[in-house]
């Protein structure tokens, strides 16, 4: 398969059922050197992995499952978020890109159209000092029609009425991975990172939290730090800073 891009998917594995793409990026990247770039596409998978340990279940033939590998060098561990942050933007400018309005980035790690998620991410990363391997997951729901009431989800037919051929899609999507990877590359994370808050759901609007502590409150997110941290300024005015599974919007 041909991919319009410059390195991105030029090692491309395709396959039919696999326990999880993610998995068997990691599987690859102990036994063998992997060329930076390289993806993986599932047409099913047996043991799908979602964010904190849930899974993530998707009809086989319908939607995209892949796994990208990416080598980022010079990046501190403790901004590893901006790798999510990369990731999210080319999955929210794929899907502006095939006309979906109402696309927006949830923190930490998924995509929603209005409220409805159409995407997740599941990025898992090998440091060894401050160069960083990166299995970058993304489920993207592309041609899928019928959700289980409770998933509360989406897909790109759902939205556009128009099915598309998931190469098509995955084609769109490496190409947007590979623009902000080479951006991120040029030192420009900041551009990154505007796109990545303007697009950022439920930014500067009021809304009620609930922390894992049980406690309600009210309050605005400002920002997302680098090392993934959510910044809220609550209904008092205090900064308020909260990692994955600390805090939920209500
Ligand atoms: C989430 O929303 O919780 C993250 C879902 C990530 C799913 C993708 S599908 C391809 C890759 N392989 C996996 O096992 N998980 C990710």
């Amino acid at each position: 398969m041909e991919f319009n891009t410059l390195f991105t998917g030029k090692n491309y594995i395709e396959l039919q059922s696999v326990d999880s793409t993610n998995n068997y990026a990691a599987k690859l990247l102990n036994e063998t050197k992997v060329t930076n770039g390289t993806v993986i596409l599932a047409h099913f998978q047996q043991n799908g992995r979602g964010q904190m340990g849930n899974e993530w279940h998707s009809v086989a033939g319908e939607n995209i499952m892949t796994s990208v590998i990416y080598n980022f060098r010079d990046i501190q561990p403790e901004k590893m978020f901006r790798i999510s942050k990369l990731t999210a933007v080319a999955v929210y400018e794929t899907l502006t890109q095939l006309k979906i309005d109402r696309v927006k980035i949830k923190w930490p790690n998924d995509i929603y159209v209005g409220d409805k998620k159409i995407s997740g991410l599941l990025i898992e990363n090998k440091w060894s000092g401050t160069n960083c391997t990166s299995i970058i997951g993304i489920g993207l729901n592309v041609n899928q029609l019928v959700f289980g009431e409770h998933l509360n989800a989406t897909s790109i037919v759902v939205e556009t009425g128009i099915q598309h051929s998931l190469l098509h899609v995955l084609n769109i999507l490496l190409g947007k991975l590979e623009k902000y990877n080479i951006l991120y590359s040029q030192n420009k994370f900041q551009e990154i990172n505007t796109t990545y808050l303007s697009n950022l759901l439920y930014l500067n609007e009021s809304r009620s939290f609930l922390t894992e502590t049980s406690e309600v409150f009210e309050g605005k997110i400002t920002d997302v730090h680098d090392n993934g941290h959510l910044v809220i300024i609550d209904s008092n005015g205090v900064e308020r800073r909260y990692y994955f599974k600390e805090v939920f919007v209500l």
